[in-house]
């Protein structure tokens, strides 16, 4: 014979999923707070561990890095930056800021290239050593 759900535990069922939905919200929360936070772990890539973030953005924005790139590939410029491309590692991925340092001429000391690899690394390439 076929049972119909009684009221109470159709009220239960849904109650239970609202818990759920809270919880999957608090955890999203929790992650997304997660890869906000200041990276202080092996999570960084060891040159870029003392990299000043702040300034690094401040130079991104200086050297207006991303009007280029948008010129060249839209949106807000940041589809420039492929971390399954030919850029695969911390280590290239500094040298590549470096290269266009030199390439505009945009004197930037070597700690300011750091400082813009790293917030390029934590924005957009990841890498994680
Ligand atoms: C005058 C234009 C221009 C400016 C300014 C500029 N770029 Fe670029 N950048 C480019 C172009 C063009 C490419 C793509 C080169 C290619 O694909 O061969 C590129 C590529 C890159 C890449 C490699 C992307 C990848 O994953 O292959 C990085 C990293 C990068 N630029 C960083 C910077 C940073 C940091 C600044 C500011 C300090 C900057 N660029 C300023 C034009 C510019």
């Amino acid at each position: 014979m076929h049972t119909t759900t009684s009221q109470p535990a159709r009220a239960a069922a849904a109650r239970t999923a609202v818990r759920w939905r809270q919880r999957l919200a608090a955890w999203c929360a929790g992650a997304s707070a997660l890869l906000a936070a200041p990276w202080a772990s092996a999570e960084v890539p060891a040159i870029f561990r003392d990299a000043d973030l702040a300034l690094g953005e401040q130079l991104i924005r200086q050297h207006r890095c991303a009007q280029c790139h948008a010129d060249k590939v839209g949106g807000d410029g940041s589809a420039i930056y492929r971390p399954q491309g030919r850029i695969n590692t911390a280590g290239l991925l500094r040298g590549m800021v470096e290269q266009c340092n030199s390439a505009l001429n945009l004197q930037m000391w070597p700690e300011e290239v750091t400082a813009v690899a790293a917030v390029l690394n934590r924005d957009h390439y990841r890498f994680k050593d």
